[in-house]
């Protein structure tokens, strides 16, 4: 099968080369030439572990290839998707579809034969609907049909994700789509994996419920750690215990400084506007938009209280940036609002981040970078863990508080305890919802 992959950032990308993997000829075409010229050479633009080399073994194979000429792209494929970037609007919330119509208007003009749109983008419903409706206007002679192929890709994990999903949804209007649908995952249904068929609306809107029911519950357990510190308990405990009830399940239950990241913000904020515009607010998904705020706030007051109430002219390190671990993507990270606070308050504040550095030197002024976490902590008056890189999960505590000025550390992601701290000599040791 061949397909054409509009805009080749982090989804088109990832999408691109595993369907290359799965044998199909795939052109990933991007508006950017700079970006093309890198992915000709061979460089991976984004840090996704184990896509370089799933790239470079398909585009020996000549399977995969880069291209900025959208209009040869499509008059040679059979599907063409759509993995456009959809940020949120500035001031209102709603997902920005400029770029997805643009598209659709170009591959109009250029689609040869029946051709199959599939939008990857995440959307609000009814977004296929006019795609649909554009191309038919830009082109009546046009021989295609629509899909919506949403994707459940987490960042550093993609491949995996890809390769070896839970489900597949797709939403089509016709049997016709159906079938090359089908025979784009047809690798997947040979690993038993459920491909869920449905119409478009479905479809576009299980990606919002799917994001939305996630970032609940990590919203739920996050307000639960706030009473539990209140009253005592432990966080910890608590998920491990309702987690093994099958009904709930032990995922997404790790409190920590609040969710981030380029989707769960975007995404529920997208679908509450959804919700108004169609009077049926979403106040549960409000709601937890309020709260993950508020959470990223407390754990300001964490690192001040800690810091007997100011910050002011002490010396903070940092460990860990971006949203995440194992992406260097900084978009609405909790450190975003973390770190300027600090930084306002009047601290000198240092950060070790193995990736997150390139984003972070443009998003966080005003702090000093460093690669050794040991170095970075000499005379420091406190430690903030916000990212749970795994190469700050096996700290030496002693070697650490021996090198800072007071030993404190505040545990955002909840990887140490207060034994382990102790232990190592920690004075001072916070952590959330225990
Ligand atoms: C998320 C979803 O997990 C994917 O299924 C979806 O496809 C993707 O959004 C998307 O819409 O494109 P991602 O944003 O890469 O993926 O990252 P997650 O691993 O889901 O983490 C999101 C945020 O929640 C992070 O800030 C993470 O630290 C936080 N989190 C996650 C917690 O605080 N606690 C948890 O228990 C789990």
């Amino acid at each position: 099968m061949k397909i054409a992959m509009i805009g080749s950032g982090y989804v088109g990308l990832v999408s691109g080369v595993c369907f290359s993997d799965f044998g199909h000829e795939i052109v990933c075409v991007d508006v950017d030439t700079s970006k093309v010229e890198m992915l000709r050479r061979g460089e991976v633009p984004i840090y996704e572990p184990g896509l370089d080399a799933l790239m470079a073994r398909n585009v020996e194979a000549g399977r995969l290839s880069f291209t900025d000429d959208l209009a040869g792209a499509v008059a040679s494929s059979d599907a063409v998707f759509i993995a456009v970037g959809t940020p949120t609007r500035r001031g209102d919330g709603h997902a920005d579809l400029t770029y997805v119509f643009e598209a659709a208007k170009q591959i109009a003009h250029a689609m040869d034969g029946y051709t199959v749109v599939v939008t990857k983008s995440t959307v609000p419903v009814g977004t296929n609907a006019r795609v649909k409706e554009i191309i038919a206007e830009a082109n009546p002679n046009a021989d295609f049909d629509v899909a919506s192929n949403p994707e459940f890709l987490r960042e550093g994990a993609a491949i995996d994700d890809f390769m070896r999903p839970d489900r597949v949804v797709v939403g089509v209007e016709n049997e016709r789509a159906a079938e090359v649908m089908a025979e784009i995952y047809r690798p997947l249904y040979l690993r038993d994996a459920p491909i869920i068929t449905t119409d478009l609306a479905s479809a576009e809107l299980t990606k919002y419920a799917a994001n939305a029911f996630l970032a609940t519950k990590i919203t739920f357990i996050n307000e639960i750690a706030m009473l539990a510190e209140r009253v005592g308990a432990d966080v910890k405990e608590i998920a491990r215990a309702i987690g093994l009830d099958g009904r709930i399940g032990g995922k997404f239950l790790h409190a920590g400084p609040g969710y981030g990241g380029s989707c769960f913000p975007k995404d529920t904020s997208a679908l509450a506007r959804i919700g108004q515009e169609n009077a049926v607010p979403m106040r549960i998904t409000e709601t937890v938009m309020s709260v993950n705020d508020l959470v990223k706030r407390r754990m300001i007051d964490k690192i001040v209280d800690l810091c007997d109430g100011s910050v002011n002219g002490k010396k903070i390190l940092v460990l860990g940036v971006t949203f995440k671990p194992n992406t260097d993507d900084m978009r609405d990270a909790p450190s975003l609002t973390i770190v300027p606070a600090l930084v306002g308050g009047g601290a000198e504040v240092r950060v070790v981040d193995p990736e997150g550095h390139r984003e972070g030197k443009k998003l966080l002024p005003g702090v000093s970078w460093h690669e050794d976490v040991y170095a970075a902590a000499d005379g420091a008056d406190a430690v903030v863990i916000l990212t749970e890189w795994n190469e700050f999960r096996a700290l030496d505590l002693s070697r650490l508080a021996g090198a800072m000025k007071s030993a404190k550390m505040a545990d955002l992601r909840n990887i140490y305890g207060p034994e382990d701290a102790a232990e190592g000599g920690f004075a001072s040791y916070v952590s959330v919802g225990r």
